[in-house]
């Protein structure tokens, strides 16, 4: 690993932790709360720290404001950027809307140095500001900063970055390759809520293996778990693991979505049964995408596990049909049995692949400066004309590729589309949307880009057919192309 020399000041303001958030983070962690943005968090400022940067935390809008005041000329107008102490500053949506208003006028110089940590992504229909305003409002969206600035718990959207986290590996007493494994599976699920509904699933496979659960239960009264199930309550991490350990399954409810939990598990050896989702969840039909800027929607549980690690660590089934359940679960015990699932852990959410991805953007990611090549570098990325209705996000991953927004620039050039159509287009319109450039193949048109916020690898109308930068990438590390190191 090489480590950078550009030794950076910077700022992480924690904008869920604030007691302006109202959220109750802090408070909720040990009760069955989210936890997926706390662990990622603290994976981002042990990686900023040993990096080697310089780090200042602040978690409450106060500490934030102080040190923005003794910033020099915070407030005026005609500040350079360059004469704030600070080179980057992480935070999250809600620390960004709580920034904005402290700096005031000075943001826009700010802007470029922000890195926004948010977990389900911000796509550019919802980012440029003119644009969501007419066809893609939401709460969190329309802060017009670069699609990149945006960091993801997992890689969703190609417009947003990567950051991921690291998951947890206890040193524990016993050794992973000796352990003895019980005919046991562990339900993913710390709130009683999430159990709601889930009796005939867990039913359905009861007799194959001890169910257990780690639930946060508040008083005998609330509980409505069924009668056997073994509810060890919340665990800590190193007790977690081992349970893992002597287990052969980890039992997907349905929520929540795409945490780290099946990814310690298929670290620890256990095979994970995810449900699957027809109709797919997304802003559309479920109120906890609603309002999210992201057009996104979920095939499964975990897409991450489904699209990315699948068998024999994954198994993604119809939870409501009995018989597939426990088909599914008597074969992932038989695997388990016969040594065919081994602890698996993507490179990527290791420390070492973490610090390897971080130290990267910090040395290569510029928001700043306009009008400089893209650090991705031309070698590692194809030009591909997608399928009539294709996203390129879907039309790259289809080559064994990732859709390269900072290429949109590059090929959005009639001459360039023209080579890959094969043919002269019959007229050329500049138009503003977030599926261009791409080809009319019914009116032989040519639509080209006219607003660079609006390049978007998620974009997709039926009729026409995309062009799509994509790049090639460093198995087991997404985020990278193969000569990105
Ligand atoms: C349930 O799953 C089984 C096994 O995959 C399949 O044969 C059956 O058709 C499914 N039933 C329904 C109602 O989908």
């Amino acid at each position: 690993m090489t480590y950078t020399d550009l030794l950076f000041q910077l700022v992480v303001h924690l904008g869920l932790l604030t007691k302006a958030s109202g959220w109750k983070f802090a408070e909720h962690a040990s009760k069955g709360g989210p936890l997926g943005e706390l662990v990622q968090w603290s994976d981002i400022l042990a990686t900023l720290y040993i990096l080697g940067h310089d780090v200042v935390v602040t978690s409450e809008v106060e500490q934030l404001a102080s040190l923005i005041n003794g910033l020099p000329t915070a407030f005026s107008s005609c500040q350079v950027r360059t004469s704030i102490p600070v080179d980057l500053m992480f935070t999250d949506i809600v620390g960004l809307i709580q920034f904005k208003r402290k700096v005031k006028n000075g943001y826009g110089k700010f802007s470029c140095l922000l890195r926004i940590i948010d977990s389900f992504g911000t796509e550019p229909a919802f980012n440029y500001m003119p644009y969501a305003k007419h066809h893609s409002k939401s709460q969190w969206g329309m802060h017009n900063l670069h699609p990149q600035q945006f960091f993801t718990m997992f890689p969703h959207s190609p417009d947003n970055s990567f950051m991921g986290f690291v998951v947890e590996q206890h040193l524990l007493q016993t050794k992973l390759a000796s352990v003895q494994r019980k005919n046991q599976a562990v339900v993913y699920g710390k709130a009683l809520y999430m159990w709601q509904g889930k009796d005939s699933y867990l039913n359905s496979f009861k007799d194959l293996l001890e169910v257990h659960g780690t639930v946060f239960v508040n008083k005998p009264s609330d509980n409505i778990l069924p009668s056997f199930v073994h509810n060890h309550g919340i665990l800590k991490g190193p007790e977690l693991q081992q349970l893992l350990r002597e287990s052969k399954v980890f039992v997907g409810l349905g929520f929540p979505y795409e945490g780290p939990g099946p990814l310690e598990a298929i670290a620890q050896g256990c095979v994970f049964i995810n449900p699957r989702f027809s109709p797919p969840h997304s802003s559309q039909n479920v109120k906890f995408f609603k309002g999210k800027p992201t057009r996104r929607s979920l095939a499964s549980q975990h897409p991450y596990a489904e699209d990315f690690i699948g068998m024999p660590h994954v198994y993604t089934i119809n939870i409501d049909n009995a018989t597939e359940v426990r088909i599914a679960v008597k074969k992932a015990i038989a695997a388990v049995d016969a040594h065919e699932v081994q602890p698996y852990m993507p490179y990527e959410f290791t420390e070492e692949g973490m610090l390897q991805r971080v130290n990267t953007y910090i040395s290569h990611q510029d928001f700043c400066t306009q009008l400089k090549s893209p650090w991705v570098p031309h070698e590692s990325v194809q030009f591909i004309l997608s399928r009539a209705g294709q996203s390129c996000k879907s039309a790259c991953m289809q080559k064994g590729r990732i859709c390269e927004p900072s290429y949109f620039n590059e090929l959005n050039n009639q001459a360039v589309l023209e080579k890959h159509i094969g043919k002269t287009c019959g007229s050329v319109k500049y138009t503003e949307d977030i599926f261009y450039p791409a080809y009319l193949a019914t009116q032989n048109e040519c639509l080209m880009q006219k607003q660079p916020m609006l390049f978007s690898c998620v974009g997709e109308r039926p009729d026409v057919m995309r062009l799509c930068p994509c790049r090639d990438f460093i198995k087991g590390q997404m985020a990278l192309c193969q000569r990105c190191l």
